[in-house]
């Protein structure tokens, strides 16, 4: 059985403040159920305070939203591994579909930065998935094979099996418009399958993977309940303590 995980990724959204306050509403309303993995990914600048206000959470984790894959250096304005380990942070989300188009991220940069997470032992979350234009020209698994093929070169078994896939079509991503139910189910299941091409079928069985484009409240459940969707990656709804519990608790459900 694979555990469910639940992340919130807010974006380039959530002062200190801002985040203090989804924090009081969120800790109280979701309470202590640690049946599903819970990620809170905040802007860098709010990591260690969120961080000190999930000290006494083990089951709700930190996440970065990107870092860079050298260790250190004269890179401005960039972070490394080892300063988001420094704050706490267990996962960090690599190769969203906003740093590829808007910041030019390739499937051979995203595979530098998911060794070096790894080897800083900060699990990835792996974006992927297509856009409109290629969905309706029919390349939905060309373009999945070729990012999770590109993006997970030379990983061992225990790290592919310790990084977490999130499948993000972008014609779904903050546009109100989700993957219907069976749409995910079928991509899910062709990266599951694409994964036990690339290692074997028992390390693609464990994989976790994440859908993500419009989860709300109301279509969560929906989605959680596929046999190959593992959980959400979570953005606008995740800026709002209650929708984000609610869509928590449709994971504890599904
Ligand atoms: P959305 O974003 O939930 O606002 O569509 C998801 C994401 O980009 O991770």
């Amino acid at each position: 059985m694979r555990k469910k995980i639940i992340a919130a990724n807010w974006k380039m959204n959530m002062t200190v403040g801002e985040a203090a306050g989804f924090l009081d509403t969120f800790l109280l309303e979701v309470g202590n159920e640690s049946s599903v993995d819970v990620v809170i990914v905040p802007p860098f600048t709010a990591l260690s305070f969120v961080n000190d206000r999930l000290a006494k959470s083990n089951y709700i984790k930190l996440g970065a939203q990107n870092m860079h894959w050298e260790k250190s250096g004269a890179f401005t304005g960039e972070i490394s591994a080892a300063m988001l380990r420094d704050l706490f942070v267990r996962y960090v989300v690599l190769g969203h579909s906003e740093r590829r188009t808007l910041f030019g991220e390739t499937d051979a940069v995203v595979n530098k930065k998911v060794h070096a997470a790894h080897e800083a032992t900060l699990k990835p979350i792996l974006c992927i998935g297509e856009t409109l234009e290629q969905r309706d020209a029919g390349k939905v698994e060309e373009v999945l094979e070729c990012q999770l093929r590109g993006s997970l070169a030379g990983l061992s078994a225990k790290e592919l099996v310790e990084t977490v896939i999130a499948y993000e079509p972008v014609w779904a991503i903050g546009t109100g418009r989700t993957a219907s139910p069976e749409q995910a189910q079928d991509a899910h299941a062709f990266v599951r399958k694409t994964l036990a091409a690339i290692a074997d079928q028992g390390i693609a069985d464990k994989v976790r993977i994440q859908y993500g484009g419009s989860v709300k409240p109301d279509n969560a459940r929906t989605l959680l309940s596929q046999p190959d969707i593992d959980g959400a990656l979570v953005g606008g709804a995740s800026l709002d303590a209650r929708a984000f519990t609610e869509i928590v608790k449709a994971g504890l459900q599904a």
